[in-house]
């Protein structure tokens, strides 16, 4: 059914004005002041005073199949997408992780298999590159010929996911030539792998050792080589879920030296530090993530870090594992931190926890919000018609309740994970509709859409 959402505070990365906008299919067709309802026929009217109107948020950092460290992530396509609409997001971008042994090609149709059909937000992936030879390759240029337009390569996760130096110089060389971008996460694989035997065979292996064994100097050697690597073959590169200062220097040192790069911070670092993780009773597991959380000044320190714009998107890296059936397995017996799944669950969370601790707090404004939770990753990705509010861009739009609070809850949650990392904080703003190219899909925290209406992004 056509739409007319009158009344709002229309929100992009650089405008702030009031009109009303009218979509009678997918796209935007008219943003005006005062369109008469009368005039666009038998339209649905959402009445958006007092709310702000967002372009669909974009969480350009997720992982839903994951088969990970002797386990897989709990969510489908199904429980992630309804959990990232109702929180606001209407894209996600899913990194493709294929095991070393595993053809590119098949690990791209078994990813976009799990997705088709499924999910009810709209999404694409970056191909994973865990192995570089001439066969992969040629599969790798099939998959960018097919729009998915961005790699990620692992410098950490050694003898599992991780690219050593060869493959990594040559899969930049063919992103420069095919004009992708690379997204990588950046650790030193042999320090953290050494680093964690040395605390292993001290008898340190609760969870709170986890962050010990990968410290920020760790990270940001890893942001270093990958930059001396972008400088020599020229391609574009982007840093997800950067955690501290020294990471982000790196990658800003090589900005200016004429490197093209981006950095990505993701929620969960921006609001938790390195005492979650430290937590009595093996609780502290629900909070393993790599890189891990940090000192509580590292936070303070992203956030100028992204009000000033040094750093472009926030993510979550959403990385759902249950805790009893799954963080569990680095508990007695086995008593080993290196052996609790990476990640915490959070897609349904960025959208609200960014305007309660950024916006609401003052550390950025709402054009930052937007900027950093959408409009970016729109652009560095190359997702058409995303990201915008504008007339011919998809519509794509958050209806978003500035005076509404509330709590968050694992009873309450879309997320499949049996907890919530931020279990009864609360909120202060919540999106209230949520539209995927013109259909509702949620309000006021339900998921009301068709399942299975999401689709594949068109790429540039
Ligand atoms: O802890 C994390 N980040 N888990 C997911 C895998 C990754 O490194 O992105
Ligand atoms: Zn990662
Ligand atoms: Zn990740």
């Amino acid at each position: 059914m056509p739409l007319l959402i009158k009344n709002a505070r229309i929100i992009t990365s650089t405008e702030d004005y009031a009109a009303d906008v009218y979509c009678s299919g997918e796209a935007i067709d008219r943003i005006e002041k005062n369109i008469d309802p009368r005039s666009v026929g038998s339209a649905e009217v959402i009445d958006a005073t007092g709310k702000y109107l967002f372009p669909g948020f974009i969480d350009p950092h997720v992982h839903v199949y994951l088969p990970f460290m002797g386990t897989y992530a709990k969510d489908t396509w199904d429980s992630a997408s309804r959990a990232a609409l109702v929180g606001g997001t209407t894209t996600l971008i899913e990194m493709i992780c294929p095991g070393k042994n595993d053809e590119p090609r098949d690990a791209f149709n078994t990813w976009l298999a799990k997705a088709q059909g499924a999910a009810s937000c709209d999404y694409t992936f970056h191909m994973g590159v865990t192995r570089f030879d001439p066969s992969a390759e040629k599969q790798f240029r099939e998959i960018v010929q097919r729009g998915i337009t961005s790699f990620k390569v692992f410098l950490a996760y050694k003898g599992a996911l991780g690219v050593d130096d060869r493959e990594l110089f040559h899969t930049l060389r063919l992103a420069r030539e095919l004009g992708v971008v690379v997204t990588a996460h950046c650790e030193n694989e042999t320090l953290v792998a050494e680093l964690q035997s040395q605390l292993l065979a001290q008898g340190k292996t609760g969870p709170e050792w986890h962050e010990p064994s990968r410290p920020p100097r760790v990270e940001a050697e890893g942001v270093h080589h990958l930059m001396t690597f972008a400088e020599l073959t020229g391609a574009e590169v982007y840093v997800v879920h950067t955690s501290c200062d020294e990471a982000v220097n790196e990658a800003l040192r090589a900005v200016s030296r004429g490197v093209r790069a981006h950095i990505e911070v993701v929620l969960p670092h921006l609001i938790l530090d390195k005492s979650f993780a430290e937590k009595p009773g093996f609780e502290g597991a629900k909070y393993v993530m790599s890189p891990p959380l940090r000192d509580r000044h590292q936070a303070d320190r992203l956030w100028n870090h992204l009000r000033s714009r040094a750093v472009a998107t926030v993510g979550t890296d959403h990385a759902p594992f249950d805790f009893e059936s799954q963080k569990i397995m680095g508990k007695p017996p086995a008593s080993d931190f290196t052996r609790i799944p990476n990640g915490i669950p959070s897609v349904e969370n960025r959208v609200d926890l960014l305007y309660t601790h950024g916006v609401c707090t003052g550390r950025i404004d709402l054009h930052t919000f937007v900027d950093c939770a959408s409009t970016r990753a729109a652009r560095i990705f190359g997702l058409k018609g995303k990201g915008a509010i504008a007339v011919g861009a998809d519509a794509d739009l958050v209806v978003y309740d500035p005076h509404h609070r509330g709590r968050i809850s694992a009873k309450t949650h879309q997320m499949a994970t049996d907890y919530s990392a931020f279990e009864g904080w609360e909120i202060k703003g919540r999106a209230s509709v949520v539209t995927v190219r013109g259909q509702v899909m949620a309000r006021d925290g339900k998921f009301v859409g068709k399942p299975g209406a999401g689709r594949l992004v068109t790429r540039s």
